[in-house]
């Protein structure tokens, strides 16, 4: 499957011809993980699953959404894509005009995006302005240059990127067989991947597809949910950069995806975000950053309320969870280091290399 993007794969369920040239770094078909130790851990009845979209080609499930977007751009004439991104989306859509031959723009919040996202929009050849403003400022100037001038708004606001992303639902309905899972939890921030999500898993069940469908659970960090709130946040704050956003684009559709799927949206403090970042890396071996993490954080917060306890699974014993794993770890490298154990430094020989490993203390 790996040899096929997204748009091949699944080309009768998206808006392409078949005079379309495809934009393509061959996305999507990511893993779904099972995460035994994670699953025991967060609920006996519980059996979770991974979905790892920090394997896409520029490391984040935006790519799923772009090669739609840039392959739409193109068709369409334009010369020039822009977005406004914490990151992950300049990240994508540099990489994707870079293959396309387009110029691309990315307007970000002045330190405050992880140091690989910025390197890959540097390194892709876009025009990076930081701005003294945070991504809501950002994407609202990016929406007006591109409504009067020529320059194709790559943001998840462009349908075509929901298009592109409702995808990652289809690839687990079929690895499930047919069904889709009891629920899904995944981070919220502009709202665009818990729409597109949503959309793909009522298309695939409206279609016989799937047999089922799953109740969606959305996170969003504590210093930043104005969903849970209510009301927009002037000044976002957490640690997961990621989903630092305090007025989101698709903030309707993701309250019709929570109505709709009788989910939930609720919050995740930095803390707890942070911890399940920890356990995902530590006890998975599976290394996302650390607003992928709010889903997870998001289950333990749940199961300590007993949110599970009365559940019943939808088909088989357990009640499958899905979380989505939305960008990898190598994103975010100084929040890496900052949360974990601190290396240590000893001289050149074996008797000082063997003290630290402590290793009377390990089981035999
Ligand atoms: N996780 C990661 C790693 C992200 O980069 C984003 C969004 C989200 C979750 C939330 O997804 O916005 O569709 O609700 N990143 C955008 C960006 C905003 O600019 O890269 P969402």
């Amino acid at each position: 499957m790996r040899s096929l993007g997204l748009i091949e794969r699944y080309r009768p369920y998206l808006p392409v011809t078949p005079d379309t040239h495809i934009v393509s770094l061959h996305e999507g078909s990511t893993p779904l993980i099972p995460a035994f130790k994670l699953s025991a851990a967060i609920h006996p009845k519980v059996e979770v699953y991974l979905k790892y979209e920090g394997l896409n080609p520029t490391g984040s499930f935006k790519d799923r959404g772009m090669t739609m977007a840039v392959t739409k751009a193109l068709e369409e004439g334009y010369k020039v894509v822009m977005c406004a991104s914490t990151g992950n989306t300049s990240a994508s859509a540099a990489a994707y005009a870079a293959r396309a031959g387009m110029q691309c723009a990315v307007l970000i919040p002045e330190g405050k995006i992880a140091l690989g996202k910025l390197s890959q929009a540097m390194i892709h050849g876009a025009k990076v302005i930081q701005i003294r403003g945070n991504f809501d400022d950002a994407l609202k100037l990016v929406r007006r240059v591109c409504e009067e001038h020529p320059i194709a708004l790559v943001n998840s606001v462009n349908p075509f990127r929901i298009e592109g992303q409702k995808t990652g639902a289809f690839e687990i309905i079929e690895e499930f067989d047919g069904f889709a899972p009891d629920f899904q939890a995944m981070p919220v921030g502009n709202a665009g991947n818990i729409t597109a999500y949503w959309k793909g898993y009522r298309e695939f069940f409206d279609l016989g597809k799937s047999k089922n469908l799953p109740r969606m659970l959305g996170f969003q960090a504590a210093g930043a949910a104005p969903i849970v709130l209510g009301a927009p946040v002037e000044k976002p704050q957490t640690i997961a950069t990621a989903i630092r956003i305090g007025n989101p684009a698709s903030w309707k559709q993701a309250v019709a995806a929570r109505d709709e799927s009788e989910g939930l949206i609720g919050m995740v403090t930095d803390h707890q975000i942070k911890e399940a970042y920890k356990v995902l890396a530590a006890t998975e071996g599976v290394f996302c950053e650390p607003a992928s993490a709010a889903g997870v954080a998001g289950l333990f917060k749940l199961s300590e309320a007993g949110f599970f306890d009365n559940i019943e699974p939808v088909h088989g014993d357990f009640i499958r969870v899905v979380c989505i794993l939305t960008g990898h770890g190598l994103k975010d490298p100084d929040n890496a280091i900052s949360v974990a154990e601190e290396t240590i430094t000893v001289d050149a020989n074996q008797d000082a290399i063997l003290r630290p490993l402590n290793l009377d203390a390990v089981p035999a």
